[in-house]
């Protein structure tokens, strides 16, 4: 333990952080009575953790280096400051000294004596009155007369936060004082006086926490559910950190948090551009991880859709707004053309009060509770039927989902009464259940909104069609069409055998061409009823060949087609007419006719693998069970090692670009971006689908067959766990912990019966597999061959991975160090891979 300290310590002195001058004495950790604090001099806390001192702010502008403030900040990472005294009243010299009055009172003094700031200690006054920089960064004022135990605090600094929220500190509402506690963001990274943000716990309706820009409300974690915010399932996942409380008492509505045993340190802050992050440091990286931040995107803006609207990140194709169903926009024309939704969404049919229903919406952050009424000890059932009994209820949710996980009944009720606001889709959101009138609903009286699933298809169709077709387009324009046999060698006469398909291909393609009137018959004249899919570039159909062979139809967006999706859109119908594989999908013909960029692929019955893997309803992820996701990870496998052995690097790969057909068999598309490995290495048009990306090509563009290696270990750590690596930043960390600590169980989804005895063998095997893949440095991933390998020949060794998210800063002394003193990374076996 001391040696790795005293490594850390080195590795710390060897990266020289630029830091503040700490030259001055240490004072221990207390201030007594008769003694001061000068510029230079600093309390730090028993363990080392926090230190008090002088400071002036890291990124200050030369200008402002003579502003000097005293605060408290983290001894291994001394650029963060966790509190601020004097925010607002910076010293202009380093004459500045903290003393201690009699009365228990701090007071920071300038050099000519004035007081800049003070403590305003009223009580108090004992003998002994003495200033105490904790372990917990906390700065406590009480009379250490009688041995300290038992001391009155008379004051703490964690009663008077910054922009930090450290362990054991919280923000809420004294209910008998009415004294408030919030986090104030920082002016600028210079300048610690309060900036515009606030984050604040809203006690009333059901508490959550609330980021403010003044007077506007710009973020919501939405409602306290009993384990996390609403808006927030993440922050289960680190629950073997941190304990969370949210105390509801007579005498207070508070939030806070609390570090378990030997969790490393963090924080929660709201930084002066409007973001509150958890962070948590790494000491092996000597670095700050990003835990969560929100609000995390669009659908965070408060309001973005308006009154019954429904935010969906996904579905950029239809700006993310929705109206819930039985709902419609209130002004369709601004909503359609110029994307205001703010005027949100209008009843379809009036209500019949005694008469209506339900609808669950599944998988949301639950709308503003601000006016909402709260009843924590009635069931489910009776939350219901009081709604249903109360005209004014317009929707209901539990209000504790206990252990119950998302979807679970949970038991209490929140009960709305007026617009639902600020309503969104969430990884691992909750119900909420809308009162629609009985017209709108099934005979049951309760309705399931129905799976997102066209839409989502539609999406990632529709982007990678929008790619194609461009392509397409530009294919048609610039190849000429010339009249030659068609190769075909697999196809079951698909496009041959039907009049329709014209076997004219160009001589570039092996994909045949078709004619726009046979695209037409296919597609029902492009009728709204076939669109599957809508996205950026273009709208997906699904049609009928005369054969009777169903297919998915691409139509690119014609004012849409730019030079660089026309190359796209050529490379794809390259890659994809060239390579032919059983897991690769199969694009069957394309047509340009009057200005039509068109393709035509197979018609993939089950959609994209996100759907199943991501879904919000449960129903949706139990139809892939485990042995139908271990086959799907080496069908992807078999596919991607193909593209490879054929020099063919996808580049995108991620789980909306993998198919599924009626047997849910994995089929890899979207070629539009794909990259033949030998002759075009140095094109520099990155990629970047976060969350797929390998690190070294995010950083430095560095493209080979790895980085597709590296995409294809999360896709398959996601296939297993049901959660995004894009937006759970931790998830990669909780993967290679859990599983390093035999805790497979804590990776696997939740959504699917806990899988038997062997088959969890065989999960634990493809979780480590995976973890190779995703490895930092590429040299440490293994080839598509090997992953294919290791995937279907059980007897085949697998090398033990590292940490995926070590940071090479350091090392290799600290990884050095981290394996010699850690027992963790030893109890598996490490055999070498073969
Ligand atoms: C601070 O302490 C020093 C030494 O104990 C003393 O000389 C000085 O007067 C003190 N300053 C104040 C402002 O109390
Ligand atoms: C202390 O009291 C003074 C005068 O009431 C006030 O201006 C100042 O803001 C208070 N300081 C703190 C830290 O509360
Ligand atoms: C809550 O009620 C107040 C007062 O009626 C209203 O101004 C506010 O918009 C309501 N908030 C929500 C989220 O409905
Ligand atoms: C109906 O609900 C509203 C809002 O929750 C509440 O103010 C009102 O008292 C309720 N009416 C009855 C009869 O319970």
């Amino acid at each position: 333990m001391s040696s790795m300290f005293l490594i850390i310590l080195s590795c710390m002195l060897l990266l020289s952080n630029s830091g503040r001058t700490t030259t001055g004495a240490e004072l221990g950790d207390t201030l007594g009575k008769g003694r001061n604090i000068t510029d230079g001099e600093r309390l730090v806390s028993a363990g080392g953790s926090f230190t008090l001192g002088f400071f002036s702010p890291a990124s200050s502008s030369s200008s402002s280096t003579s502003r000097r403030y005293l605060g408290i900040w983290f001894s291994v990472s001394d650029d963060v400051v966790c509190w601020v005294a004097n925010r607002d009243r910076p010293l202009t010299d380093t004459s500045g000294v903290l003393v201690i009055t009699d009365a228990g009172s701090l007071l920071l003094l300038d050099g000519s004596g004035h007081v800049v700031w003070s403590s305003n200690t009223t009580t108090g006054g004992g003998a002994s009155m003495a200033a105490q920089l904790l372990e917990s960064g906390n700065l406590v004022v009480s009379d250490r007369g009688n041995g300290g135990a038992g001391a009155v605090v008379v004051w703490q600094s964690f009663d008077h936060p910054c922009d930090t929220l450290l362990p054991g500190m919280k923000i809420g509402k004294n209910l008998w004082t009415g004294a408030e506690w919030y986090l104030s963001s920082w002016r600028s990274s210079g300048d610690p006086s309060p900036g515009n943000y606030r984050y604040r716990t809203d006690t009333k309706g059901m508490p959550e926490n609330v980021l403010w820009d003044g007077d506007g409300e710009v973020y919501r974690t939405g409602p306290w559910n009993g384990l996390w915010f609403s808006g927030i399932p993440e922050m289960g996942t680190y629950s073997d950190m941190f304990s969370y409380q949210l105390t509801v008492s007579p005498g207070e509505i508070t939030f806070g948090y609390s570090a378990n045993a030997g969790a490393p340190f963090s924080r929660l802050v709201v930084t002066g551009v409007g973001e509150v992050q958890r962070l948590v440091w790494e000491p092996s990286s000597r670095a700050w991880k990003n835990f969560f931040q929100g609000p995390r995107d669009l659908c965070d803006d408060y309001g973005k859709c308006g009154a019954f609207g429904l935010c969906d990140a996904g579905a950029a194709s239809t700006s993310f707004c929705s109206c819930v169903e039985g709902f419609t926009p209130a002004s369709p024309s601004p909503w359609k053309k110029m994307r205001d939704t703010s005027a949100g969404c209008r009843r379809d049919a009036a209500l019949g009060c005694a008469t209506d229903g339900f609808l669950a919406v599944r998988g949301v952050k639950l709308p503003d509770a601000h006016n909402a009424t709260v009843d924590k000890r009635v069931t489910v059932e009776e939350c219901r039927a009081r709604c249903l009994a109360n005209c004014s209820c317009v929707a209901y949710a539990p209000a504790d989902i206990g252990g119950g996980g998302g979807g679970g009944a949970g038991s209490g009720c929140i009960i709305w009464a007026d617009d639902l606001v600020d309503l969104r889709y969430v990884d691992g959101g909750q119900d909420l259940y809308v009162r629609l009138a009985k017209s709108e609903l099934g005979k049951d009286g309760i309705r399931q909104r129905r799976p997102p699933a066209a839409v989502v298809i539609g999406a990632s169709i529709a982007s990678v069609v929008g790619v194609l077709l461009i392509i397409l387009l530009v294919l048609l324009y610039v190849i000429r069409r010339r009249q030659r046999p068609r190769v075909s060698d697999d196809d079951a006469g698909v496009p041959a055998a039907t009049a329709a398909v014209h076997a004219r291909p160009n001589p570039a393609l092996a994909a045949p061409s078709i004619n726009l009137s046979s695209v037409k018959e296919a597609t029902g004249n492009f009728s709204e009823s076939n669109i599957i899919g809508r996205g950026g570039f273009g709208i997906v159909y699904q049609g009928k060949l005369p054969s009777g062979r169903k297919v998915a139809v691409k139509r690119l967006t014609q004012s849409l087609v730019t030079d660089k999706r026309k190359e796209d859109f050529i490379r794809e119908v390259e890659m994809m007419s060239n390579t032919r594989h059983a897991y690769l999908v199969e694009l069957l013909c394309y047509c340009q006719e009057g200005g039509e960029m068109i393709l035509v692929y197979e018609y993939m019955e089950n959609m994209s693998l996100d759907l199943y893997i991501f879904g919000e309803d449960r129903r949706l992820r139990a139809s892939l069970n485990w042995v139908q996701r271990l086959d799907i990870i080496r069908g992807i496998a078999i596919g991607v090692e193909y593209l490879h052995n054929v020099k063919v690097i996808h580049r995108d790969l991620k789980p909306s670009n993998i198919l599924l057909d009626d047997n849910w068999r994995p089929k890899v598309a979207d070629f539009g971006t794909a990259k033949l490995f030998i002759n075009d290495q140095t094109d520099p048009t990155l990629v970047l689908s976060a969350g797929y990306i390998a690190p070294e090509y995010a950083a430095q563009g560095n493209l080979t067959l790895k980085c597709d290696v590296y995409s294809f270990g999360v896709v398959l750590l996601e296939i297993i766990s049901g959660k995004r690596n894009r937006t759970l930043p931790t998830f990669l960390r909780h993967t290679w912990e859990s599983w390093k600590q035999h805790e497979i169980e804590d990776i696997l989804d939740l959504g699917l019966i806990k899988p038997e005895p062997d088959l969890l063998l065989g999960l634990d095997r493809c979780i480590q597999i995976g973890l190779l893949c995703v490895q930092q440095s590429p040299d440490d991933r293994p080839t598509m061959n090997q992953v294919v390998s290791m995937l279907t020949k059980y007897s085949s060794q697998i090398a033990m991975p590292k940490n995926p998210m070590i940071n090479s800063r350091c090392e290799p002394s600290v990884s050095q160090v981290v394996s010699d003193t850690e027992p963790a990374s030893h109890d598996r076996p490490g055999p070498s891979l073969n």
